[in-house]
This record gives C-alpha cells, structure tokens and sequence, in this order.
C-alpha cells in the first residue's frame, strides 16, 4: 500500500545574519510535525532553506566586502551557518532550497514568464515608500505613523520602471479561500488579513526591481530583476521541480503545508496563493501562522540585535531539552516570552522531574526488586483502571492536538500521562509491595504498568526529542514494534518478562541559580559596531585631503528635510561651500563658530540644485535600526587648515 503524503515548510531564512532562537523555534516546529507525520504512517517531504537575493544582502555583502555570493555562501555552508545549526539541532529536513540554487534561478525566470504571458504580470512605473530591510512596497495609507507596518523603521519614496502582478483581480478568490475554513490558520490571522489588506482593496503588485541587481534577472527585459518575494514564495515550488529538471515530485506532494512566522502571513495568505492562481497550481493546503519569540515585550530581530543564540543554548541544555522547552512553552499560535528562568525552570519540572524520575525510579525499582528482568506473573488491582485507560486514551487526544499544530497541547497530554504514572507510584506504594515476597505478581504488574505508561509516553515525545526517547527506550527495554504509533494505544504491547537497563540520567537537573550566574557571565555585550573593512594602502589613505574647518555660516537648503548648507574657513582665504544632510540631527544655529572634521577633496557634488565641496566629517552608528550621528567637533584651540592624518 502506498503511503499518504504529506509536505511541510518552513520559511526560507534571509542569510543576512547568523539565525537565532526564533528561526530554530519555527524549524524546531515544522521539524516536529514532518516527525510526527513520518510516525504515524506519511511519507513526508520536509522542506527548509534560505532566501538569499534582494537589496538587504546585497547592501550586507558590500559592507563586508565581499561579493553577494560569498557573502550568504559563508552564512549558509560555513561553520557554525545555517546548514551546521539544523544539522546541531536534530533537523530531519529532507531537502534544502537555496534561492541563488541554478534550477530554481531558472525556474523562477518561467515562472515569471508564463505569468506575463498570460497577462497577469504588465509593465508600468511604481511610485510608493520602501522598506529596504523588509524589502517591502507600501503605499502611503499602509504606513503606521509614517512608519513600516511591519517593522517600524523608516521608509523611503522609491520610483522606478516596473512589472506588476494583478493581484487585485484575484482579490475575490483569495478572500473566498480565507474565508473557507483551515486555508489560513490560527483563525484569528483571517480577520486580521481580511480587514486589513483585502477590504482597503488589493492593488497590483509590484514584483520587477532596476534600482539593485542581485536577484534572478527578468530575461526577456535585462536590468530588471524579479522581486525576491515572487522568488522567494515559489521555492516551495520549484524545490519539488516545478519548472525545471533537478526534481520530480511536484505531483506527488503538492500543495504544501506552508509554516510561517505572523510578520509574513500577508505574503503567505494572500499574493502566493494568487500567483498560484495565476500560474494554474493548486493554493497551500494550509498556511499556519506561527507567534513570535519576544524579549522583554520586543521581537527578537537580527537588524535589532536582541538575539538568543540558539548554539549557546544547545550547548548549555542540550539539543533535546532546548526543542522541547520552545515546543513545550509557547502556544505555538500566540507570542511568548522568552526567559532564561522559564527555559531552565521547564527543564527541571517537566523533563528532569517528571519524565526523567519516572524513567529512573522506573528502572531503578526493577533492577532492585526483580534483577532488572521482570517476572511474568500478574496480578490486577482497580488502582490500575485510571491508569491503563490513559495509557489506552492519550494517543488519541494527541492526534488530535498535533493534526491541528497544537504541539503544546500535545505535549500537554502526554505529561498528563507521566503525571498520573507518577501518582500511581505513590498509590500504589511499590517499596512496601516488596517486603511481601508473595506479593511479588503484584509489584511486577505495578511495575510493569508503569514501563506501559512510559513506552507510549515516549512514543509521543519521539517527534519532539527523538534523541532522548532512543535512550529512554533502550533503558525500558522497549525494542522495534514497541515503539511504532500502531502500539501507541494498545496496552501491553512490552513482554511479560522484559528487562530494564539503568542508563545514564537522561535529564540531570539544573542548579538554577549558578546557571544564571554562568549566562549572566556568557552575555558578554554583543558587538555594537560593524565589522572592519577590508586593507587600504597607506598611500590610499594619505590621498585623502582631510582637515579642520571652521563653520562661518550654515542654514537649512529650502524644501530639503535634511540638508544644511555649510560656509567653511578651510584656511585657503575663500570660503568653501559644503552640504551635509544632517538636519535631523543639528539645527544651523548650534554649529556657527564650530571647528569640525571635513574632507575636502572628494569630487564636487550637486545637491538640490547646490555645489557642495567636500563633507564634513561624523561619526556614525545605527541603533534599533535608527541612525545616530555625530559631527567630528574639535577643540577651539585646534589651528584651522591642521590635516588629519
Ligand atoms: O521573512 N520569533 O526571512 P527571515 C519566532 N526570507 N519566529 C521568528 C522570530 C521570532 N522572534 N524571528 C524570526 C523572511 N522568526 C523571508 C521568508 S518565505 C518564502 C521567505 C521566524 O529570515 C519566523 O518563522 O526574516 C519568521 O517568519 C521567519 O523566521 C522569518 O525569517
Ligand atoms: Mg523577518
């Protein structure tokens, strides 16, 4: 019999930066739920990978000096990159998508192609605000304060030349699908794009970009590249061969099963299921918006640099324990906050205490009473219905749970298990149970009992922390079909007489203050300032003509927000004109009569219809994604015309 199939994603990462704590959250995710599809009888594709063109990388790559492809190339296939991180992480991804790959390059160009063919993409001229870090269009009536809705930061007017999607012709289909049902989910996201993005009234797309070049070229019009959204959407796609030769198995797993954090649901809900519709494929299965991770009530960002390192974390915990707190903590549809207390109080409680006592006083009692190899003989007690009929019932409320991404309350039911398995210890008291050599059947079936209420636990958590439960399998002496989800509710599914072995502490138990300390001391202040640039030759740098200059007079350029026009004393007897944009920073009146820091032989430049000669010098940084500048002022004392060397 062939298997159903089943095909998850998660997004595709940007290799601007190393990822962090909420990538693994959301890769941890779709990693468990391509695990617990594979364990109960699909053959599942499970597909992650990175978005790597766009204006952001290509701006980072030049920062570092290096070129686009060296750039994400390091982020993604060096140590300690993207690859390296999942591998750490127990990731079972079956296949790995890199936009820059050369079929999906290819791919992506007939994508683009049958598209505008079929009339849905068309040239015009795009006028509106751009995020460049979200590499997002809005219109002005999208903008909160002015501001990116998505992120916050400042957008720019951009104009240029380009092909657009309708995408306002698929606006009815694309609401009848939000509105049909699990398309879209958690159900609270469809209002939230409904009232938001469809009712306002879609507006086409723009999906071409001339201002930069690294992103898949248009083919039939040289200069245009596709906007790396378009590119980055059909990877889901073209990762099974869509277009093009590498795969085949488009057919056999489409439509996927879309995860996806909530910043990027619009993307996922609305213009790729329309580009879909468009090219003729059948729309997501699901698209499931994840919550985020936040620190101190903020998203976690790379452009922020409030990050949790995901290898630190790893190495500290363990992998197991890491995947399980994210999985275990946070509803997986809502935001939680993430605490270093809350990750080691959830260690302890539920894997430390709960599962791993269970585990060891388990095994323990076995080797102490029986050898380690339990008799066969069996006696029953009433105190054992509560318990077996869990041990019967909880694969089914689990199912139930994880077929609906609810993977906390999955785990909710499997720690309900171990719970009631702990208070049957208690119930039943064992330690007494053994002082009566003819109550020995009983004690064994106590025991027993309990290794029953284990081996299925561990069942359910095999998708979550695969590696423990191999252990902790192995100490219970549960082997082959013991662990399949067809024995995952039938109780006695152990030999009579099977044997234990005391294994290794499978979850030793934090010191939750000196562990804190240990991070606290770790949290070393990340680096705030940009990586240097490569060589100059000192010869290039004494090229350089920089010196001191007094301001004689500045004023505001009119109709300009930010420029400031300059008079400079630069010792040479006539006055020299520089403009410098940086009003948002100084008003004209602070700087008259102060000594500054300039450059003097850089080409003339124009500016608003005025020359400038030179610049003036600053100091500058970018804090939460704003610019802080500070001009070079100098000491009066300091002689005008004195070179900077
Ligand atoms: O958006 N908490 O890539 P990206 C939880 N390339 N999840 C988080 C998170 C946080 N604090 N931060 C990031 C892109 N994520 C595009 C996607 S898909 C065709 C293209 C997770 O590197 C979450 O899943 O910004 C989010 O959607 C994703 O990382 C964004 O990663
Ligand atoms: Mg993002």
């Amino acid at each position: 019999m062939t298997k159903p199939t089943f095909y998850v994603t998660t997004p595709i990462y940007y290799p601007s930066d190393k990822l962090h704590i909420g990538h693994t959250y959301c890769t941890v995710a779709a990693d468990t739920i391509a695990r617990y599809k594979r364990l109960t009888g699909y053959d599942v594709m499970f597909l992650t990978g990175t978005d790597e063109h766009g204006q952001k990388i290509e701006e980072k790559a030049k920062e570092a000096g290096v070129t686009p492809q060296q750039f994400v190339d390091r982020i993604v296939t060096g140590e300690g990159g993207i690859l390296d991180l999942w591998k750490l992480m127990n990731i079972s991804n079956d296949r790995f998508i890199r936009t820059t790959d050369d079929y999906h390059v290819a791919a992506i160009q007939r994508i683009f192609k049958k598209m505008y063919d079929n009339g849905d993409i068309y040239k015009g001229a795009y006028k509106g605000k751009y995020c460049t870090p979200c590499e997002s269009f809005w219109t002005e009536s999208q903008l909160v304060d002015g501001k990116c809705p998505d992120c916050g930061r400042p957008v720019h007017d951009a104009e240029e030349e380009a092909y657009f999607f309708r995408l306002s012709k698929y606006a009815e289909p694309v609401q009848k699908l939000l509105e049909s049902g699990t398309f879209l989910e958690p159900a609270s996201r469809v209002n939230e794009m409904i009232n938001n993005f469809i009712k306002p009234g879609l507006e086409d797309l723009c999906v071409s970009r001339t201002s930069f070049s690294w992103g898949v070229p248009v083919d039939f019009d040289p200069g245009h590249v596709v906007y790396v959204w378009v590119d980055a959407l059909f990877n889901y796609a073209t990762a099974l061969g869509y277009m093009n030769d590498r795969y085949h198995d488009f057919d056999k797993y489409w439509p996927p099963h879309n995860i996806v954090g909530k910043e990027i649901v619009r993307f996922h809900s609305i213009i790729w299921p329309a580009m879909l519709m468009s090219v003729g494929e059948p729309v997501p299965a699901k698209v499931y918006g994840h919550g985020w991770l936040i620190i101190d009530g903020g998203k976690m960002s790379k452009s922020k640099g409030n990050v949790v390192d995901p290898y630190l974390l790893a190495g500290k915990f363990g992998v197991d324990a890491l995947r399980f707190f994210l999985l275990r903590t946070f509803p997986f549809g809502t935001d939680g906050n993430f605490t270093n207390e809350l990750l080691i109080n959830t260690i302890n409680a539920d894997l430390a205490n709960s599962l791993g006592n269970l585990v060891s006083r388990t095994t323990a009692m076995i080797e102490k009473y029986f050898g380690g190899t339990l008799p066969p003989e069996r006696e029953a007690d009433p105190l054992d219905d509560e318990l077996l009929g869990m041990i019967a019932s909880t694969a089914g409320r689990y199912e139930k749970q994880m077929d609906a991404f609810q993977l906390h309350l999955g785990l909710e039911e499997v720690f309900r298990l171990i719970g009631r398995a702990n208070k049957y210890i208690d119930e039943t008291m064992p330690w007494v149970l053994a002082k009566d050599e003819a109550r020995a059947p009983r004690l064994a079936t106590v025991l027993y009992n309990l290794l029953e209420a284990l081996r299925v636990s561990l069942i359910l958590l095999t998708p979550f922390i695969p590696d423990s439960c191999e252990k902790a399998f192995a100490q219970i002496g549960a082997e082959g079909d013991c662990r399949s989800w067809e024995k995952a509710a039938v109780y006695g599914a152990l030999p009579a007489d099977v044997k234990v072995t005391k294994g290794d502490t499978l979850f030793p138990r934090i010191d939750a203050a000196k562990m804190l300390e240990e991070l606290e001391a770790m949290n070393k202040p990340a680096p705030t300032a940009d990586p240097v640039l490569p060589d100059v030759s000192i010869d290039d740098f004494a090229r350089c003509d920089m010196r001191v200059v007094k301001i004689l007079s500045c004023e505001a350029v009119k109709k300009s927000q930010k420029l400031l026009k300059f008079s400079c004393d630069d010792g040479s007897g006539t006055p020299r004109q520089i403009l410098s944009g940086i009003h948002a920073f100084y008003e004209p009146e602070q700087l008259v009569g102060k000594k500054v820091a300039a450059i003097l032989n850089l080409p003339p430049r124009k500016m608003m219809g005025l020359d400038s000669n030179g610049m003036l010098l600053s100091a500058v940084r970018t804090v939460d994604g704003k610019e802080d500048l500070h001009l070079m002022i100098v000491g009066d004392d300091v002689p005008v015309g004195s070179r900077l060397c």
